[in-house]
């Protein structure tokens, strides 16, 4: 953790791209002076980084929807931070910002590169870096603009107790769906059925997935979410029903590579006519005041509900990919860079 009298930085650099897993070897520490801000910039210390599972394809050298994280800088990181000096009238000292700080203690960025952000008494801060952001506009805007959903329709999410996934089997709720959640454990699955609402859940990691959707999806599927893909996927893709949507938001069960896809299963998408169709949040950044006002009501209260799990320090930014990898996370995985209330 970081300290207020504090004249280094702290500063987590990617120096060599994972094939697998990631691991501590892949990074670098380094301790540069604090930096300062010049005209219209402001100096930042973050307070909570996102560990969102695609941070494991930033580090390819293969570009995704973001550029690949170039060797030797300091690893992109999505946080949320207390503006400390500023060199712009529009962000003064205490203001809470929403930014591109990266996995280091503090950064200079413009201001206006920076999103300020007022938070809700009773709301806590991490929700501002977790469903009250890119989770919670990528659940509302992936199920109702790419899946299209009509109330008594059945919708089946993966990943179902994660961070996007909690939020879309309870918009779905809140739209008239039936909603069956896919999670990994009985833990996941019971938090889904009693504090989200879901109609059915199925444990991927011990029930038999295919009898399962057949029990609890009789006449078919008309929404898929789909944030996992592997073999689940294509058993959801075959159960379609006709004019059936798959909102293709994530595949995160091959970004440590490893898992293939059963093409075969796409053959449905033709004998259905259905559609699927690839989300990306950045699409959506008009809606994002709507959707986020409207979420922070349900947050404040309390009919929303999610789980954001903190982890300690920079140190543990490896440990934090991996539980997501691992699926060891309940919601949100942020990491703690420095005390809300240090100044
Ligand atoms: N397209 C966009 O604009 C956009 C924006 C944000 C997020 N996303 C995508 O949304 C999805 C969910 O992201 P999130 O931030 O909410 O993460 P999350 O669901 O909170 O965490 C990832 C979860 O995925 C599951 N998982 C991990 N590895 C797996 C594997 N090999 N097989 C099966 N399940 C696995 C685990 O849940 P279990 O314990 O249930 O296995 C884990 O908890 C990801 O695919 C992400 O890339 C897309």
């Amino acid at each position: 953790m970081n300290s207020p009298l504090a004249t280094l930085n702290t500063q987590w650099r990617l120096i060599a791209r994972p094939a697998g897993e990631v691991g501590r070897e892949h990074f670098q520490v380094t301790r540069p002076p604090l930096p300062e801000p010049g005209l219209g910039e402001v100096r930042v210390r973050n307070l909570y980084l996102l560990i969102p599972p695609s941070m494991r394809l930033w580090m390819n050298e293969k570009e995704t929807y973001f550029p690949p994280q170039p060797l030797g800088e300091v690893m992109a990181g999505i946080t949320l931070g207390v503006v400390e000096s500023s060199q712009d009238p529009s962000l003064v000292p205490g203001d809470y910002v929403n930014g591109l700080g990266g996995c280091q203690e503090w950064f200079v960025a413009p201001a206006a590169q920076l999103q300020k952000i007022s938070p809700r008494p009773g709301v806590p801060l991490a929700a501002y870096r977790s469903v009250l952001d890119v989770q919670g506009l990528t659940a509302w805007c992936g199920l109702t603009e790419i899946g299209r959903p009509q109330a008594g329709e059945t919708l089946v999410v993966t990943a179902a107790a994660g961070s996007v996934g909690s939020l879309v089997c309870q918009i779905g709720k809140r739209l008239g769906l039936r909603v069956i959640g896919i999670a990994g454990g009985a833990e996941k699955c019971a938090w889904l059925r009693d504090e989200c609402g879901v109609d059915g859940v199925i444990d991927y990691r011990h029930d038999d997935v295919a009898a399962r959707l057949d029990a609890l999806c009789p006449e078919g599927i008309d929404i898929v979410y789909e944030n996992v893909g592997g073999p689940v996927m294509d058993m959801l893709i075959e159960r379609l029903r006709f004019k059936g949507r798959v909102v293709l938001c994530g595949l995160v069960s091959s970004y440590n590579g490893g898992v293939t896809q059963n093409t075969g299963s796409l053959m449905t998408l033709v004998n259905k006519a259905a559609r699927m169709e690839g989300f990306l949040v950045s699409e959506y950044l008009h809606r994002y005041q709507e959707v986020v006002g409207t979420l922070q009501e349900w947050v404040a209260d309390g009919s929303l509900k999610y789980q954001i799990e903190v982890l300690e320090g920079l140190d543990s930014v490896v440990d934090a990919i991996g539980r997501v990898f691992r699926g060891q996370n309940r919601g949100v995985q942020l990491v703690k860079i420095s005390d809300e209330g240090q100044r």
